[in-house]
């Protein structure tokens, strides 16, 4: 390395190694031996509209309990596509489905246009981070990460040096003679995480992955791993119930709430145009106010009625809710209220503080004023607006929300 240049960041230096060799092999007899005629070109630039894995009508029960499904999903070759959904909502169990570890008790899974259902775990061209790290507690960190590639035949010389960039791209090249108990669990899902990159599967799934970790190294890691999945075209589907993860690192976001699927969408349409009030809840901030629609294109609410966005169509009637995001609003003087209300919390966040609203009928709305407004009172009593086409109506009645 020149050393009068400037010398990068450590850690972009580590993954540039990594990026390197995992380039340099990616034709590879060992790996195109294991791909699909489709996949050794979508390996280097994936066309945007192949399919890398169908999931269709998959559904399982257990016993008489249905926790899946019928669930219907095409995931894109190349993309990162987060499964987001709270604890219960079925991710784990899609997520072993797909990867071969539950039988389904219904449906079809095609990966790279062939049908893998009946196929094992093993047979699948799969690599899986899980919860709980499963690493191999009487090896090594260096032979936990190297034992993909043993099983795979690589050459003694090229597991080495992939283990130990691997391991590097983790920030874990310190720690390769360690046993998985001498570790902290932050690095042991960073051994896990090497274990499933080191062997440079088209198709990886993540399961919940990074919520071990600490909130900087989590960080760090996200922009790792959509970093790598940038430069190795990798299908990536990650698992989480933290929604702020799957709006960071997610060019689509697949929202599940008990068994089903409630959105499926980019990020920026999920939280934009969240399509129910489950989704619109879920994601980000959301304050909901409920009400009907009445005759003149308003919402009847507890706290008045409130003007509804252009273009909604729904029935007079209907119960319906607005959803407005908390940055839309902003404290105003009485007489142009939309609504008002009394200060209950504030909090402070640095760059912004959040006020929590009480409303007369009890409803809480949260208010973001950026640092620099003035400061607000608790108890104060206080006006609010919004721009009328900021807001959203969504149908709230019961036969809607889940669909
Ligand atoms: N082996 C099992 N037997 C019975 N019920 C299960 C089993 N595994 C998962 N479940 C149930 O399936 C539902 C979905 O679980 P899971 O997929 O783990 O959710 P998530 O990962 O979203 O938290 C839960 O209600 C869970 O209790
Ligand atoms: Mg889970």
């Amino acid at each position: 390395m020149d050393a009068i240049r400037a010398a990068p960041p450590l850690r972009s230096r580590r993954s540039d190694v990594f990026r390197m060799l995992w380039r340099s092999s990616r034709n590879a007899q060992d790996t195109a031996s294991r791909l699909a005629p489709s996949d050794q070109t979508s390996a280097s630039a994936p066309a945007a509209s192949t399919v890398k894995l169908h999931v269709r009508g998959i559904s399982k029960a257990y016993g008489e309990a249905t926790v899946l499904g019928p669930i219907e999903l095409k995931v894109v070759a190349g993309e990162l596509l987060a499964v987001l959904g709270p604890s219960g909502s079925g991710k784990t169990t899609l997520l072993q489905i797909i990867c071969g570890l539950v039988e389904p008790s219904g449906g079809q899974l095609i990966i790279d246009g062939r049908d893998e259902t009946d196929n094992s775990a093993d047979k699948r061209d799969i690599g899986v981070v899980f919860q709980n790290y499963a690493l191999f507690p009487h090896l090594t960190v260096r032979e936990n990460v190297a034992f993909p590639l043993q099983m795979r035949r690589v050459p003694a010389a090229e597991i080495k040096s992939r283990a130990d960039a691997t391991l590097a791209m983790v920030g874990l090249s310190d720690f390769a003679n360690r046993f998985p108990r001498e570790l902290s669990g932050g690095q042991q899902q960073r051994v896990a995480l090497a274990r499933c990159f080191v062997y440079r599967p088209s198709l990886i799934l993540m399961d919940e992955s990074l919520s071990a970790l600490d909130k900087k190294l989590r960080e760090d890691m996200r922009i790792e791993i959509k970093r790598l999945h940038r430069e190795t075209g990798a299908t990536i589907i990650f698992v989480t119930h933290d929604q702020e993860e799957a709006l960071a690192l997610a060019d689509r976001i697949c929202l599940m709430n008990e068994g089903r699927i409630e959105q499926l969408g980019t990020p920026q349409d999920i939280y934009e145009r969240p399509a129910n009030t489950f989704v619109a809840d879920f994601i980000g901030a959301s304050n909901l106010i409920h009400g009907s629609i009445a005759a003149n294109g308003r919402l009847e609410t507890r706290d008045g009625i409130l003007p509804l966005p252009d273009g909604c169509d729904m029935q007079p009637g209907r119960p319906a809710a607005l959803v407005v995001r908390p940055e839309k609003l902003v404290l105003c003087g009485g007489d142009d209220a939309l609504l008002s209300g009394r200060v209950q919390e504030s909090i402070y966040a640095g760059s912004e503080t959040r006020l929590l609203v009480r409303l007369a009928s009890g409803t809480a709305i949260t208010v973001r004023r950026t640092a620099g407004l003035p400061p607000v009172e608790i108890d104060e009593n206080v006006f609010i607006r919004w721009e009328r086409n900021q807001a959203r109506v969504l149908d709230s009645s019961p036969s809607i929300s889940g669909a």
